[in-house]
């Protein structure tokens, strides 16, 4: 996606030649931001958000809140979200446009689920693409009058809320943007409603929620499931959500340490939720030195630092299980299989087809720019590594913001460098990355 008036600007990558090192504090957690905001819009009173992250996908959320009539005072990363209760929502006047953010897209027809108004929502070329019956079919089965393009499977989508009634819904894939979409209905609804997850997803929702004192209650089964019920909730009482740096933001520097001979570098108060940081287990399968200290585990969501050093990895495999543990990172996890020694298998994940961007498709024909060897599945990749190392690449992003920062990640570890053919899209999650970047020892090469 291209930002705003910015045009597509590609950067070239070069390699970190001294290494990678430093200590960074990286933005708010994408996930934990626009939670704040959607919860704090129905709040019983006003909710004070710390460390709100900045970037367009949580600034699409805070248009959309203000859209629905609620009232917030921003200061930099501190807002006052002046929620007013269930009630307080209004009908929006227009279109809202949730620009590439899937989180929004799936998350606000829940929240509007039980209101009595109509909400129209569309996206850009990317959102536009994906899918929305995957919240839209059980919404209709709550009651909602629910429509989209293609047979209600695509945005724009409309919404028409209504009085609800809970359901008893079996996901067909984990997802955490489903999961969280129902219990935003579920809290407007009458009687109980039940979620049963093929296996555990990103848990940031159910968190805030008992937190805010809702009725809410997670139980892993057998076999990896996952139940997670909610009642009605009249009133939800937050005060405040401190929001930790985000974890898929600090990956990239993580798996960047690993990569780049001679480099260490340290991630402050990271978010350290267990439904997030796969990636972790996954690198330390591999071999890779890396260190977490938890430093605060006082609120819903722990944080803590994390250090990464210069590595030699092994290939490993991963399989559906523990797919949505680390989604977002996938990209990252092929990219630092490519230096792996070995063969890594990554299966049970054809959800990365269905992100910003096909991320199986575009991770071969990166990969195979850099001149590894890679098989592609519908549901996943072989990657045969190079751990020698590779010349050089060039990322098509497909206006995939993550796609953008692992082909950074990979030109600072190559010899020749990395062309990725657009920067701008990096503010979908974390504008001042490249500052970052630089300020670690990396260096891009603006301009096309
Ligand atoms: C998110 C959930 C994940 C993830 C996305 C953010 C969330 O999507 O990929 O970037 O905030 O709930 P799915 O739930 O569709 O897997």
């Amino acid at each position: 996606m291209t930002m705003g008036n910015e045009s597509k600007t590609a950067g070239t990558f070069l390699p970190a030649q001294s290494g990678l090192n430093g200590e960074l504090r990286v933005p708010g957690d994408k996930s934990v931001s626009h939670r704040a905001l959607l919860l704090g819009a129905v709040n019983s009173g006003p909710v004070v958000v710390t460390g709100f992250l900045r970037a367009a996908d949580t600034l699409a959320t805070l248009r959309a809140v203000r859209a629905l009539g609620v009232r917030v005072d921003e200061d930099g990363e501190r807002l006052v979200v002046h929620g007013q209760g269930w009630e307080g929502l209004q009908e929006p006047e227009d279109v809202i446009d949730v620009g590439n953010s899937g989180t929004l897209i799936r998350l606000l027809p829940g929240l509007v689920a039980g209101r009595g108004f109509l909400c129209v929502l569309t996206g850009d070329a990317s959102i536009r693409r994906r899918p929305m019956d995957r919240v839209l079919r059980p919404l209709a089965a709550m009651g909602v009058q629910v429509a989209g393009r293609q047979g209600n499977t695509l945005p724009p989508i409309t919404v028409r809320g209504q009085a609800l009634r809970g359901i008893t819904y079996r996901l067909p894939v984990a997802s955490a943007q489903v999961k969280s979409c129902l219990l935003l209905a579920g809290l407007q609804a009458e009687g109980e409603t039940t979620l049963l997850e093929p296996s555990a997803s990103r848990d940031h929702t159910e968190r805030l929620l008992s937190h805010a004192g809702a009725p809410v209650r997670r139980e892993p089964c057998p076999k990896g499931e996952v139940v997670v019920q909610v009642e009605r909730a009249a009133e939800l009482r937050l005060s405040n959500v401190q929001v930790p740096g985000d974890f898929s933001s600090a990956a990239f520097f993580v798996v960047a340490a690993l990569l780049v001979p001679n480099s260490c570098v340290r991630l402050l108060e990271v978010g350290l939720n267990p439904t997030r940081t796969g990636l972790l287990s996954v690198l330390e399968r591999m071999g890779a030195q890396v260190g977490v200290e938890v430093t605060d585990k006082s609120g819903p969501e722990p944080r803590g630092n994390v250090v990464a050093y210069s590595s030699e990895l092994v290939a490993t495999s991963i399989e559906e299980g523990e797919v949505p543990l680390l989604i977002d990172e996938l990209p990252l996890f092929l990219l630092a299989a490519a230096r792996a020694r070995g063969t890594s298998r990554l299966r049970g994940a054809a959800e990365l087809r269905t992100k910003e961007s096909d991320r199986l498709r575009a991770m071969s024909i990166f990969l195979r720019s850099l001149g590894v060897q890679v098989t592609e599945y519908p549901d996943g990749l072989d990657v045969v590594g190079r751990p020698e190392g590779w010349e050089s690449g060039n990322m098509k992003t497909e206006g995939d913001h993550r796609l953008a920062m692992v082909g950074a990640v990979a030109g600072a570890a190559s010899r020749g460098g990395v062309v990725v053919d657009d920067l701008a899209c990096i503010a979908v999650s974390y504008p001042g990355f490249l500052e970052a970047y630089e300020s670690l020892g990396g260096t891009c090469l603006r301009g096309s």
